[in-house]
């Protein structure tokens, strides 16, 4: 699969597709060339400025597996690496909030204030196969939540919070 045959799922196409809960990859799955090709993919796609965005997740180009992109902003704020999760469980640090604005690939033309955990762990599988323990915060840490949502079905547009 060439990065040029991804195609962003919206809500107007196809929100049944973006409801759907993705699956947890077994081993054979992560070491599959199919994933490989599509976590290649899906890198190239965030990678590219002109497509935007700053995190993506495998159900949003139609595949309903547990694999997001995102931006890793706290590794380098100017020019963030995209990084790999495979199989993410998060659990917040202490119990700040932060509320901020989100937008979403899927959601074209929205965008909405969002209330998150301020900081985060993800223990996840990264690209080459190995299990990670890490810790985010801010906006890095919005990111990963809002595409964690996307593995569960979940929109940003569920927990926008009513206009002050
Ligand atoms: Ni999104």
């Amino acid at each position: 699969m060439k990065k040029d045959e991804l195609k962003i799922v919206t809500v107007l196409e196809d929100e049944e597709l973006l409801r759907e809960k993705s699956s947890k990859l077994t081993v054979e799955q992560i070491e599959s060339e199919e994933v490989s090709q599509l976590i290649h993919a899906m890198k190239d796609y965030l990678s590219d400025e002109k497509n935007g965005g700053v995190g993506l997740a495998a159900i949003q180009v139609g595949r309903p597996l547990a694999i997001f992109a995102f931006k890793n902003f706290e590794a380098d704020r100017k020019n963030p690496p995209v990084q790999i999760a495979i199989n993410p469980q998060l659990s917040p640090i202490g119990d700040v909030m932060e509320t901020d604005k989100e937008a979403c690939l899927s959601i074209p033309g929205q965008e909405g204030q969002v209330c998150r955990y301020a900081r985060i762990r993800m223990r996840y599988v990264d690209e080459s196969g190995q299990k990670v323990n890490e810790n985010f915060e801010g906006f890095t840490a919005r990111i990963i939540q809002h595409e964690f949502d996307h593995l569960n079905g979940v929109l940003f547009t569920d927990k926008v919070e009513d206009d002050l």
